[in-house]
């Protein structure tokens, strides 16, 4: 019989351009990627196929929590693979109960939806939006100005970065944005129509942006005045990465007012399952005087992955390390030293870096003007990409988000003698570019 698609070819020789140009000719080039292919990782460490080592301070876009290749997570990926990969959501099976128990200690009363992704999370967190508004005809749902909310048909309408949704209008109805750290432009931009605000706790892709306690209180008490569902995107800034589970409960810590603070409803992606995909929004048990979590009935909302035995025995051991290894710690020492280091270099190299923030191991740094570094500016890629690549010639792996910043989001057990690795090469690249 003769096969519709040629086999492909065999991957005999393990070189950049063998992998590039599988890429070239089969995969939808829908991503700007770098010029490296890797095969291994181990911890904080990766392999390119040219068996070059770097240092990953990006953690797959803060996904690695643990690292790669963690060996509690290969043996809980072993151990429930044997056991039970996939069963229906028609059936229960204990580590999907057990997983949802653990996120609810560690966020508040409430109950947990599973899907596969944080667009996938968000979607979730639109509907129930939606639902909770139904019956008064209220739809709307505010965003903040430079949000990323995921990239479905939704996700872009609810993020505030004009840049993803061009191309794909008509945009879907029922999302503004208002600027984020405002809580006067959110009270002034309610509608009759409102009935959703929706915010990260730190803003990533948009340049890593903490909200500040009193924005977060304040949306709160308006929240909780106009009979509104507060949302929080803790896809990126959650799991732990700023030192407490979710970046609230940092950002609040010791803030009067600040103890009793929840919002409605939490989306959570990427470290949730440390590498293997998984998904989940939390849902409060109470708001406004409604059953919130008992909203989304049988047959109101559903997908065929959505808490694997498999993903949710994963979720759960990765948990078990972060508590049991104290990884929140970590995650608040080291990225404080950390913090401390790209200070010092910006002081140190006021024409190239010009400023740093962020909470835990959630950090940007960001670069002068393109214009303003002479190495840079004659460049066709961004000062931030431009700066990537030669961390890369230095052996360290970041995230550029936008033109002028750089995103840190390693495995939350990096150690200090990593972290001094990173902030050496980016001392030693800022030096060759000022
Ligand atoms: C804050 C935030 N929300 C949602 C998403 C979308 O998550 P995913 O790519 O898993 O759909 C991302 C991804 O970067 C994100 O950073």
């Amino acid at each position: 019989m003769q096969e519709i698609v040629p086999p492909p070819p065999p991957v005999v020789r393990n070189e950049f351009e063998t992998v590039q140009a599988l890429f070239q000719q089969y995969v939808v080039p829908s991503y700007g990627r770098f010029e490296l292919a890797f095969t291994r990782g181990s911890g904080s460490e990766v392999w390119d196929v040219h068996g070059r080592r770097y240092l990953d301070l990006g953690g797959g876009i803060a996904v690695n929590c643990l690292g790669h290749a963690h060996p509690e997570i290969t043996e809980a990926l072993v151990t429930q693979s044997r056991r039970l990969i996939h069963i229906s959501n028609l059936y229960y099976h204990e580590p999907q109960g057990r997983l949802a128990q653990a996120l609810v200690r560690l966020i508040g009363p409430g109950r947990v939806f599973f899907a596969n992704s944080g667009g996938e999370a968000n979607e979730g967190l639109f509907k129930l939006a939606r639902r909770f508004g139904h019956d008064e005809g209220r739809f709307e749902i505010l965003t903040a100005v430079n949000s990323f909310h995921g990239r479905t048909l939704a996700g872009i309408a609810a993020t505030g970065q004009e840049r993803f949704r061009k191309g794909f209008e008509p945009t879907t109805p029922g999302f503004r944005h208002v600027p984020f750290n405002d809580l006067e432009a959110a009270r002034a931009a309610l509608s009759p129509a409102t009935v959703a605000i929706l915010v990260e706790g730190v803003q990533g892709e948009g340049g890593i942006t903490p909200a500040t306690p009193d924005y977060l209180l304040g949306l709160r008490r308006l929240c909780d005045e106009k009979k509104l569902l507060l949302l929080m995107d803790g896809v990126q800034c959650g799991h732990f990465r700023t030192g407490r589970f979710q970046s609230f409960q940092r950002i609040l810590e010791g803030v009067p007012g600040g103890e009793g603070f929840l919002p409605d409803g939490i989306s959570m992606a990427k470290s949730l399952g440390g590498g293997f995909p998984i998904g989940a929004f939390w849902v409060r048990a109470q708001a406004h005087g409604v059953g919130l979590s008992e909203l989304l009935g049988p047959g109101l909302h559903a997908t065929t992955y959505g808490g694997t035995p498999l993903a949710c025995a994963v979720a759960l051991r990765v948990l078990e390390v972060i508590e049991r290894d104290r990884l929140a710690d970590n995650a608040r020492q080291i990225g404080a030293w950390l913090k401390a280091e790209l200070e010092r270099l910006t002081a140190r190299f006021p024409g190239v870096l010009t400023g740093v923030r962020g909470l835990g191991l959630m950090i940007g740094f960001e670069l002068a003007p393109k214009e303003r570094i002479p190495a840079l500016a004659s460049g066709e890629k961004t000062a931030a990409a431009q700066f990537v690549d030669r961390l890369h010639q230095a052996g360290v792996l970041t995230v550029p988000a936008g033109p002028q910043i750089i995103r840190l989001l390693p495995a939350l057990n990096l150690t200090r003698a990593q972290t001094a690795e990173g902030v050496a090469a980016i001392e030693a690249v800022a030096g060759a570019v000022a």
